[in-house]
């Protein structure tokens, strides 16, 4: 099959480079030409574990192919799929420009029949408006006559295990309008769910709105295990005890239970924000949703907070190591990562931030440009720590679990660490003489 990829971003292209690795041709189109250039020569926009590997791979197997004229992508294509950015307005709700720009672009290049799939996430009635978009385009070209199909098929792949998702994904939602084009789409996936056999074929508007729905049920049990975390702190108990108490419970499941220092990334934050303004706009409070906003949007604020109450609000003169900026572990987006609010808010109290992660510093540096020399980006977490007088720990990446704690003691200026991930043992930490704060473990008492 010949795909075309419209949006060559974490979704588009990992959506592109499976679907060659399955042994489809496919040629993904951005208007980045720097990326594009990039990725012609090899080289990756973003981290994704296993990615790199079968971009090589198919690209030399000329089964994978880049380019910025969406003209020259959809040639012969039987299928494309929109997967361009849909980031939040100031209001909440989704930016839709680039969508409905693709759409447009469709609507001029279209020359024969070709399924159009709606893979970025957006709100319900988008896809419909994408039909209308392109089946004004071919009346205007006086191309009234061409047929096209149009799907919603949302992505539910993780930054960070990107590839493995969409390889072996636990589930493929199709929603169209038409169960011929449902029946094409499910043949595209057939090599990833021919085992599981796990497609949902539905209408288009509760495939939009599902998507929707996972990332709001997702975000919801972190939150509310924030809040129990935060209750925790005021009376005692120990969360992870909870959270392990709780997952056993066949049906509440153990995953996406984890206290911590608040979620981010391009997908939770602005897809509750997005269903909190669908539900305004149609006269609907979406309670759940906006309490899992607010519990969150406190969240970033906890570590800051214990860090305040330690040391003052005044931290001129001091050193603090960071461990961790990307919004979690195995991925080098920093797209509403805690760590912006975390490291805004220790060097707007004046400190000086030595910050250490394994993937994000060049994203880092971008996101904290204004700060200047106020940070300072090291190779290595030791480096980080070197006469800290603290260490705060932002991102669950699995090397600081396993760190040399005598190595800290003698590196650091002060034995404190501010633990926002939960990653050692408190028992531990105070026989090795380190006060250790972290969430929901009864260790910062409010
Ligand atoms: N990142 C995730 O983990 C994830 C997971 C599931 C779903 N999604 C959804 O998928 C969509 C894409 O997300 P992403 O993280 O890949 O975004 P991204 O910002 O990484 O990539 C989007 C790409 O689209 C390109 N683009 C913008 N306008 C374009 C145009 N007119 N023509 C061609 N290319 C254009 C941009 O240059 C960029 O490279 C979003 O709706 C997001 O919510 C993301």
């Amino acid at each position: 099959m010949k795909i075309c990829i419209i949006g060559t971003g974490y979704v588009g292209l990992v959506t592109g480079a499976c679907f060659a690795e399955m042994g489809n041709h496919v040629c993904c189109v951005d208007v980045d030409e720097i990326k594009i250039n990039n990725l012609t020569s090899g080289e990756l926009p973003i981290y994704e574990v296993g990615l790199k590997d079968i971009v090589e791979k198919n690209r030399k197997e000329d089964r994978l192919h880049f380019t910025t004229d969406v003209k020259l992508g959809m040639k012969d294509a039987s299928f494309c799929f929109i997967s361009v950015g849909t980031p939040p307005c100031e209001d909440g709700s989704a930016d839709l420009s680039s969508v409905f720009e693709v759409a447009r672009v469709i609507g001029r290049c279209i020359n024969s029949y070709l399924i159009v799939i709606m893979k970025s996430t957006a709100p319900v009635g988008t896809t419909e408006k994408i039909k209308d978009i392109i089946k004004q385009e071919l009346k205007v070209r006086g191309r009234d006559e061409l047929l096209f199909g149009i799907a919603s098929n949302p992505e539910f792949l993780k930054e960070g295990e990107a590839v493995k998702d969409f390889m072996q994904p636990d589930r493929v939602v199709i929603g169209a309008d038409n169960l011929q084009v449902a029946e094409l789409i499910k043949q595209l996936y057939l090599p990833i769910v021919a085992n599981s056999g796990n497609v949902l074929i539905m209408d288009i508007r509760s495939a939009e709105l599902t998507k929707y729905a996972a990332n709001s049920m997702l975000a919801t049990r972190i939150s509310f295990m924030n809040e129990i975390a935060r209750l925790c702190d005021k009376v005692g108990g120990d969360i992870d005890h909870i959270r392990i108490g709780i997952g056993t419970d066949s049906r509440i499941g153990s995953q996406f239970l984890y206290a911590g220092a608040g979620y981010g990334g391009s997908c939770f934050p602005k897809d509750v924000k997005e269903l909190i303004h669908t539900g305004r706009k149609n006269d609907l409070q979406m309670h759940i949703a906006e309490a899992v906003h607010i519990v969150n949007e406190q969240q970033k604020y906890y570590l800051v907070d214990m860090i305040k109450q330690r040391f003052g609000e005044n931290l001129f003169g001091k050193k603090f190591a960071v461990w961790g900026l990307s919004f979690k572990a195995q991925t080098d987006d920093m797209r509403e990562a805690p760590s912006l609010v975390i490291v805004h808010s220790l060097v707007t109290l004046g400190a000086h931030i030595v910050a250490y992660d394994p993937e994000a510093a060049k994203q880092a540096k971008q996101a904290f440009l204004e700060y200047g020399d106020k940070i300072q980006y090291v190779d290595s977490m030791m480096d980080a720590i070197y006469r800290a007088d603290a260490l705060v720990m932002i991102t669950d990446w699995p090397q600081f679990r396993t760190v040399n704690v005598n190595e800290l003691k003698k590196q650091m200026h002060q034995r404190i660490i501010f633990d926002g991930r939960n990653q050692f043992d408190p028992e531990q930490m105070a026989k090795n003489d380190f006060e250790y704060y972290c969430i929901g473990r009864s260790c910062y008492v409010k």
